[in-house]
């Protein structure tokens, strides 16, 4: 299959909106490959942070994404042949993986690592700018958001199972400031394209976002 021809599903969103999971879901429904893109900004924070490089260095930070080159399989991001989602995708890292993304050096030294991800029979990418900077030449655009009072209140369901003692009020906070900071970024902020479907799951549950998520993307041509 010609590169131009394998069919991309983008979707950008606000932090805890849900994209991860839909992503996912999508990516197993119709067989196609999956991309977690924030993944690779967490990859980056967490190298640093393991290898002493301080959130300021922008050239050691650069640096290290020159060389992040992990193997994406379902949901692992492997890394020397271990899986580190378990430990990159836990919120210690997603406020620095914002605060690396800021550095435009660090989002072009990563780029071709996302479009190498294009492989038949197709692939779904995730993250914040995947619409509008990495596949815009994707088939199927979406932009998933909900309240950040609904978002807070799903993460807080999370950390209470992790157990880590933060408050509902404290977790708002976090969601404010880094939509904040991912709508404010210089280069590759975060923002809905006007041919993109939006997905505002306040009052949705998971299973009706996943089904007019299917349609939306049948409607645009996907096939199983
Ligand atoms: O989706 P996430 O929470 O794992 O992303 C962590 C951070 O990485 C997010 O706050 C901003 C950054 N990011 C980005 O700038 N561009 C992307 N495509 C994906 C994530």
């Amino acid at each position: 299959m010609n590169i131009n021809q394998i069919p991309i599903i983008a979707i950008d969103g606000t932090t805890a909106s849900g994209k991860g999971t839909i992503a996912y879901k999508l990516s197993q429904y119709f067989g196609f490959n999956y991309l977690n893109s924030g993944a690779l900004y967490r990859l980056v924070a967490y190298e640093a942070m393991t290898q002493g490089v301080e959130l300021d260095d922008q050239a050691g930070l650069i640096e290290i994404a020159k060389n992040i080159k992990p193997i994406f399989k379902d949901r692992q991001v492997i890394i020397n042949g271990d899986d580190v989602w378990p430990i990159i995708g836990t919120q210690t890292y997603g406020n620095p993986a914002s605060i690396v993304s800021r550095i435009p050096e660090v989002r072009v030294a990563i780029f071709d690592c996302q479009r190498d991800m294009i492989q038949a029979p197709g692939l779904v990418a995730e993250g914040r700018d995947m619409c509008t900077n990495v596949f815009t030449d994707a088939k199927v655009k979406m932009y998933f958001d909900a309240s950040a009072e609904v978002r807070a209140q799903r993460r807080f369901k999370d950390e209470q199972e992790i157990k880590s003692g933060k408050t509902y009020e404290q977790i708002l906070e976090e969601v404010i400031m880094r939509d904040e900071r991912d709508k404010n970024k210089p280069v590759g902020r975060l923002y809905p394209t006007d041919d993109a479907l939006i997905v505002d799951s306040t009052d949705m549950n998971r299973d009706e976002v996943l089904t007019a998520c299917i349609e939306w993307c049948v409607k645009q041509g996907i096939t199983k």
